[in-house]
């Protein structure tokens, strides 16, 4: 059987298309028809007035972070579970960031954490400058108590959607929930561009703000006149294209996901291979699919499960290693979810493996996965 790749993009045929007319047209350099049609139709799908299209979503996380007025010194409380695209621009800033742990239901930020780490600041008179929540692998955050807190501390959030595009938390598309909200089309994710990220802006002003950044800050005139850092962080037309043919089969690819987790749901039940949780009030889009292990199958750890998987030609990864646990990040402050100071993300790591998640994926491949994981941790 050819190698099954964790998450590999799946093409409607039609980004073809629209990358043919960029050629056609001569329209290869930054910005173009693709890139003004991509955001408006993003805009339309996902009820967001103004989508900022960019090169990544790390661009789209440290534009917002800026917009935000995240400067050097300030403290960005951050979800520990996650990639370290969702916090590595807190670094860009000179900012200080800190991690909060996820809870048991939604695997997300913990919102008894997170009130701990604001009482701990405002005893010392410290407000956050932001707070980045994650909706992580397609699954939404506790939006509504996330939220209240914040605001009882005047914060803004920044919502991390970057694997949640198409996902939903009472019904409401995730990356309309903070201030701001990011999406990645990187390579893995459920739309790619091959590489982008947007920013969903709420204010025209956001937009234009954000936008002059993102093009090197140019003032409006003749001459290059700058008074300000710019970044050059647009989207590209030709990659654009690509995006507008992706969202066409958006909904077609969120059922090709719902389907693949419902016949692993199927497949491990009564085994010790297990799921994240059931969260009620979040619709995820399936995005990889992370399982949990149940510790006496582990011999040593999830890195040599995923080894011996890839070996059979299988890709797999541990879930994320938290950002608290990272060298990069030694030295931070962390709050956990229990009193006792013990940290849920870490045995959510301990225990994960991703599990190939890809739109394509037929019975036969989906088979050949269960039985090897199965076989490998010794049924
Ligand atoms: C949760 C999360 N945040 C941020 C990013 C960064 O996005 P990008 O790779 O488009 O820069 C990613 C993934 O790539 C991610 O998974």
């Amino acid at each position: 059987m050819a190698k099954i790749f964790l998450s590999p993009p799946y093409l409607s045929g039609s980004e073809r298309k629209y990358v043919q007319e960029a050629f056609d047209t001569n329209w290869i350099a930054p910005l173009g028809p693709n890139v003004t049609g991509f955001e408006k139709e993003m805009g339309e799908y996902f009820g967001s007035p103004y989508p900022l299209a960019l090169s990544s979503g790390t661009a789209a996380i440290h534009l917002s972070l800026k917009y935000l007025g995240v400067k050097e010194g300030d403290i960005v409380f951050c979800s520990s579970f996650t990639f370290s695209g969702s916090c590595n621009a807190v670094l860009y800033e000179k900012a200080i960031p800190v991690f909060i742990d996820s809870e048991p239901e939604s695997a997300n930020m913990s919102p008894d954490a997170l009130r701990r780490a604001f009482r701990y600041y405002d005893e010392k008179g410290i407000r956050p400058a932001a707070v980045i929540v994650v909706d992580l692998y397609g699954r939404s955050a506790k939006w509504d108590e996330i939220t209240a807190i914040c605001k009882e501390y005047d914060t803004p959030i920044l919502e991390d959607a970057a694997e949640a595009l198409g996902s939903r938390y009472k019904g409401e598309f995730c990356g309309n929930f903070g201030e701001l909200g990011i999406f990645s089309f990187n390579g893995n994710k459920i739309i790619t561009t091959s590489g982008g990220g947007m920013v969903l802006c709420k204010t025209e002003e956001q937009y234009k703000k954000m936008l002059f950044w993102a093009t090197q800050s140019k003032e409006p005139c003749l001459h290059y006149e700058h008074k300000e850092v710019g970044y050059n962080y647009r989207l590209s037309n030709i990659c654009a294209g690509i995006g507008r043919g992706q969202l066409e089969i958006l909904d077609k690819k969120l059922a090709m996901r719902a389907r693949i987790a419902d016949y692993y749901r199927k497949a491990f039940k009564d085994t010790p291979v297990s799921f994240f949780p059931d969260f009620s009030d979040c619709k995820s889009n399936n995005w990889i699919t992370p399982v949990l292990i149940d510790p006496e199958y582990i011999k040593t750890n999830t890195e040599d499960i995923c080894i011996e998987m890839n070996n059979r030609g299988i890709e797999c990864r541990p879930t994320w290693k938290p950002m608290h646990c990272q060298p990069i990040f030694e030295g931070c402050n962390s709050f956990a979810h229990y009193e006792n100071g013990k940290y849920h993300c870490e045995e959510l790591y301990e225990r994960g493996v991703c599990l190939p998640g890809g739109d394509a994926l037929t019975d036969e491949q989906l088979d050949f996965i269960v039985h090897n994981l199965l076989d490998i941790i010794g049924l």
